[in-house]
């Protein structure tokens, strides 16, 4: 059995990690494909560094392009490898345009497609995410759901159950695996901070950075926190919101700090000495929750509601009075909630369930076998 593994942008270098590990460890042929979509040494390579992942066999370089060339162009590149190698399985996760490239190359060539973070719905199709991962979710074979929620959502599209396996996420294996690193070196000095004495801010999805208004609007709610609170707002910042902010002639208000992308450590601490963490990243709404430090989501609705519903997360959207009296509400909670998301051994679930088809041939072959 050989698994190719898809990687493309940060999130997915973190959610693949603990399956390359348990790949590796199992002596299993694996390869990795990297598309480059992020490529900045601080989104990519640092990432690989400190995880000490092995480098990806191909590198397509596809990076900053229309969503459309992007996916066109990793799905030519990833084509071609996929027909050399010839794989058994195709592994994606998440949302990115990655991975429908991912997915689309290898549905086309009949190769079993296996997607960690099935199921997911913000239920806003205007989101790029939302289509990437219902068309990635309709062309798979194996559809890793973290929780019952997911499963849920698949059963009503009418996937068939068999194909579903709830497995947890591997967010909860990287950061249950690193807490022990995570503790070994304390990062709030370099940046003057104090635990549980400032606010971390990520902000970059495309709804809330290309609108020129919305995103004036976020800063304006985050003068508003520093004018109540008067802690600092840690903001690591993304380059597309960079670039934004650039390109619309946006202030940066008083009070928030911005640094660049941090390395994945030196963010975990900074997430779990927070105090609140406002963001509209999906990965790190999941973070929090298992860190157990309260989160305030700046967008209009999220994919993972089992937060909000455990009491770790709200929904706030971008106006200020909600965001204030939001953050008011997380401040108050007790964080004694239980992550959903699993016990650290997602990874070794979804290897052991795709090993067991392919072994005992319970899983129809391949069109190109
Ligand atoms: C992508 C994903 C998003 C995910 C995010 C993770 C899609 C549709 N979106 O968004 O779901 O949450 O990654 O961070 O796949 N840039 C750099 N260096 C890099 C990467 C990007 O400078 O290494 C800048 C470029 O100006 C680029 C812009 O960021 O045009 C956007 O990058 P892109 O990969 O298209 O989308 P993300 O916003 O990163
Ligand atoms: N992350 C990081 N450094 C940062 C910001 C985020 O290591 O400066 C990690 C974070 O811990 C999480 C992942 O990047 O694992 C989330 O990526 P992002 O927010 O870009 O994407 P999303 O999860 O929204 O797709």
């Amino acid at each position: 059995m050989k698994i190719a593994i898809m990687l493309g942008t940060r999130p997915e270098i973190i959610k693949m990690w603990s399956i390359i590990h348990q790949l590796h460890e199992q002596k299993l042929d694996y390869l990795i494909i990297h598309t480059n979509q992020h490529y900045s040494p601080n989104m990519n390579d640092v990432f690989f560094q400190s995880l000490d992942l092995p480098l990806p066999h191909y590198n397509l370089h596809v990076g900053s392009d229309t969503q459309g060339k992007q996916i066109a162009l990793m799905l030519t590149k990833i084509k071609e490898i996929l027909e050399k190698e010839k794989p058994d399985c195709v592994m994606v996760a998440g949302d990115t345009n990655t991975v429908l490239g991912g997915a689309l190359a290898a549905s086309q060539l009949g190769i079993k497609i296996a997607h960690v973070e099935a199921g997911l719905r913000s239920f806003d199709s205007t989101m790029p995410e939302e289509i990437n991962r219902i068309l990635t979710d309709h062309l798979s074979d194996y559809l890793f759901a973290p929780t019952k929620t997911q499963e849920k959502h698949l059963i009503y599209e009418g996937v068939s159950p068999q194909k579903i396996h709830i497995v947890g996420n591997t967010v909860a294996d990287a950061v249950l695996e690193h807490l022990k690193d995570i503790k070994k070196i304390d990062y709030l000095p370099k940046h003057s901070l104090q635990k549980q004495e400032y606010f971390l801010i990520t902000i970059h999805r495309a709804e809330n950075t290309d609108n020129k208004e919305r995103l004036q609007k976020l800063l304006k709610s985050l003068e508003k926190v520093y004018q109540k609170y008067g802690e600092t707002l840690f903001y690591p910042i993304h380059p597309r919101t960079k670039k934004r902010i650039a390109e619309f002639k946006l202030k940066i208000p008083t009070g928030v700090i911005l640094s660049d992308p941090l390395d994945y450590f030196e963010f975990l601490q900074l997430i779990k000495d927070a105090k609140v963490v406002l963001t509209d990243s999906g990965g790190v709404q999941e973070e929090a929750c298992i860190l157990r430090t309260p989160c305030v989501t700046l967008r209009d609705n999220t994919e993972r509601p089992e937060t909000v519903e455990i009491g770790a997360n709200i929904i706030a959207g971008t106006k200020p009075s909600k965001i204030l009296k939001s953050i008011k509400i997380m401040m108050e909670s007790k964080r004694d909630w239980i992550s959903p998301f699993g016990d650290g051994n997602t990874a070794q679930k979804m290897v052991e369930i795709i090993q067991h088809d392919f072994k005992n041939k319970t899983i129809a072959p391949n069109k190109q076998e």
